[in-house]
């Protein structure tokens, strides 16, 4: 985690939320490579979810809602974590997360009874001291999908069974946000709500657990390490609930994504509370019920992390005198930079003007980084450390037989292509 937390930084993934006032626990911004890295990741989930199943439209909804919302899916209420507090040093800790509920593991000092905290984080609304509207960041993101249910209904030809999904923020007062992004108090989601009959919800739920991980085992270098966890203590919605874990998590937190089984939990909680009639009416049978939802749930950030972890690799570099590398072996579609382009020398015009044009004309089809520093030897360490998967050497030989060289991140062979058949060659590889 030491050595993923520092790369983050030094290489521009990710860094501390406001660091030059000496930080906030539980916030970080994504750097220029992160940003990347994770536009790429919400992108694959997006099509995936969207333009490779049917019956599946997406939203974005609104992080702050009515707050009644937060009353109606029972978060004001039971969206709590017991906290014990330290009677000497008055550190605080979730009970659930102690080994010795009775001890202080900072001091050794005796602990308070668990008490009961909401962790919806609360905020204000309006101008007039006195008459502001009281308001929660929204604790999970799907509510928004449940408030939009019929409005989606009503302007789609969508029929049960349907998906409703989104990718947003989500926030929560975590009593210990840390282990870097696994538990922060601002974080994003990926949401899908899937609306069913009753009688086919066991069915669903199977079909999405199973389709999940087959998702996630096709982003992961090794597909090895992820398993299922099936809950036994549920969540105030869930009637049953399966976590995809990452099982050589360095710590503790090992879910990425609940698959649960909320029932008609939220949709007739929102139909009491509004005042509003949720319910469905089959177009074919004029049966009128309050579908069931099958929701997959995942952390945008923590399989970030999680990918990292696992691409994260040291090894000898054969050509650098036994010396050690960096290899972050990412999907090629995640990676920051999917292509590197290099002049094979700086200082020679002629060099420049065809590996820019080459730069340029890729541009436009992949994320392509430029390095003219130091040697290639240097170059194919820094982008093997950041994960770009191909690199491309532009020297003599191109501008004598319009040709370059394309290196590859895993296995480090070098193959000479012809440009003009470039980026079909690495439209294949990247596709592969
Ligand atoms: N709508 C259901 C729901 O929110 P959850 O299990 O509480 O379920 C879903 O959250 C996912 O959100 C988790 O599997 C995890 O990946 C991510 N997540 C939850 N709390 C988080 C936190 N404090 N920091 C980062 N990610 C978090």
């Amino acid at each position: 985690m030491e050595k993923i937390v520092s790369l983050c930084k030094r290489r521009g993934f990710v860094y501390p939320g406001s660091e030059i006032y000496g930080g906030f626990q539980g916030f970080y911004d994504f750097g220029p490579l992160g940003v990347e890295m994770k536009n790429n990741l919400k992108q694959l989930w997006w099509k995936w979810m969207t333009k490779e199943h049917d019956n599946i439209v997406g939203i974005d909804g609104a992080i702050i809602t009515n707050p009644k919302v937060w009353e109606a899916s029972g978060h004001v209420k039971s969206f709590v974590d017991p906290l014990s507090e330290c009677k000497k040093c008055h550190h605080r800790f979730k009970t659930d997360d102690l080994g010795d509920k009775n001890k202080c593991p900072d001091c050794g000092g005796a602990l308070t009874e668990p008490k009961q905290f909401n962790i919806l984080v609360p905020t204000q609304l309006g101008v007039i001291e006195g008459e502001k509207t009281n308001a929660y960041l929204r604790g999970e993101a799907c509510q928004t999908i449940y408030l939009d249910y019929k409005n989606v209904l009503n302007t789609t030809r969508l029929k049960i069974p349907f998906g409703i999904c989104q990718i947003g923020k989500a926030f929560r007062n975590e009593v210990t946000p840390g282990n870097f992004l696994f538990r922060q108090r601002e974080f994003e989601q990926w949401d899908l709500q899937w609306f069913c009959h009753s009688k086919d919800t066991e069915k669903w739920f199977e079909f999405w657990k199973k389709e999940r991980m087959n998702w996630y085992k096709s982003i992961f270098t090794n597909p090895k390490n992820l398993g299922f966890y099936k809950h036994e203590k549920l969540a105030h919605y869930a009637k049953m609930a399966f976590d995809i874990i990452y099982e050589k998590s360095p710590c503790e937190i090992k879910e990425i994504e609940g698959i649960h089984w909320r029932g008609d939990w939220d949709l007739s909680g929102h139909s009491k509370f509004s005042g509003q009639d949720l319910s469905y009416i089959d177009p074919e049978t004029n049966e009128k019920f309050i579908p069931q939802i099958v929701e997959t749930s995942g952390g945008v950030d923590r399989t970030f992390l999680f990918l990292l972890i696992d691409a994260y690799t040291e090894e000898k570099d054969p050509a650098g005198d036994g010396a050690s590398r960096i290899v972050l072996k990412l999907h090629p579609k995640i990676a920051p930079y999917q292509v590197a382009v290099f002049p094979l020398l700086k200082n020679k015009p002629e060099l420049i003007k065809k590996a820019q044009k080459i730069y340029q004309d890729l541009r436009k089809e992949f994320n392509v980084a430029w390095d003219d520093r130091g040697n290639i030897g240097k170059r194919y360490f820094a982008q093997d450390e950041i994960g770009t998967p191909f690199c491309i050497t532009i020297d003599f030989e191109t501008l004598e037989k319009e040709t370059v060289t394309v290196r590859d991140r895993d296995t480090m062979k070098q193959e000479r292509i012809k440009i003009k058949e470039l980026e079909n060659y690495l439209k294949e590889k990247l596709n592969e």
